[in-house]
């Protein structure tokens, strides 16, 4: 594979990709915070939306429960995740597209996707990939479109910095530190959004979580 392909799994490494959904049940107040993006997202039927970096799908299933009438498209870089989601949407006979690729090259053509919306992936790329990513976000939305992302933030407090330890020792420093000293909101602006904005923060367990909307412009 092509290094720039190269992903950081959604915990790191593949054999530990089977507990990645207990683990976010049990310790990450995972219903709440989701329930939380999806609310800031303000879908509208028939709206299309993109679940990027859906991983186990858990966050794209949710977007198509509450907006049945949504298109609604899930892609991850990892096919072990896919499989996961595709098995999870088959009980529900959901009408989900789960698609393999990169968040760095998106492969739809510009303004296919009223939201995109994003949960935890941002901290698994570089500063050049966070950038690229954002670029091409903003290729895709619609004029009008809005992203919505959670993601690590910066610690309200030193307890919430030294609990991110954990996921900086797990995930690396080179991907994560963007997020804990507050930078990130102004590489979204970077690429061009405008409002962007924290719209909600969380304590978790591994540390802050936040939840950033942002708007391309008409
Ligand atoms: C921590 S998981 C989050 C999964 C899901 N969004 C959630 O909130 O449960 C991060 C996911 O991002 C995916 N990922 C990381 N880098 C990616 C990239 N450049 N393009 C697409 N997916 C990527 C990983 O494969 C993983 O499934």
């Amino acid at each position: 594979m092509d290094e720039r392909k190269k992903i950081i799994p959604a915990l790191r490494y593949n054999w530990l990709t089977s507990l990645y959904d207990p683990i976010m049940r049990w310790t990450m107040r995972e219903e709440t915070f989701k329930h939380q993006l999806v609310t800031q997202a303000n879908i509208r039927d028939r709206h299309r939306v993109l679940d990027l970096g859906c991983g186990t799908g858990t966050l794209t299933l949710l977007i198509k429960k509450i907006h049945p009438e949504a298109k609604v498209d899930g892609l991850d870089g990892d096919e072990k995740v896919l499989e996961i989601a595709r098995h999870k949407m088959s009980k529900l006979h959901s009408d989900i597209q789960f698609v393999h690729g990169f968040s760095f090259e998106l492969p739809y053509p510009e303004n296919a996707f009223d939201r995109v919306i994003s949960s935890l992936m941002f901290h698994h790329l570089t500063r050049e990939d966070k950038s690229k990513t954002l670029h091409e976000v903003y290729r895709v939305l619609r004029p009008g479109g809005e992203l919505h992302i959670a993601d690590w933030g910066k610690a309200q407090n030193a307890i919430m910095r030294t609990a991110f330890f954990s996921v900086q020792l797990l995930d690396g420093f080179l991907t994560t530190t963007d997020h804990v000293t507050g930078v990130f909101p102004e590489l979204i602006r970077k690429a061009g959004f405008a409002d962007v904005k924290e719209e909600n923060r969380f304590m978790t367990v591994y540390g802050t979580l936040s939840l950033y909307s942002a708007k391309k412009l008409d």
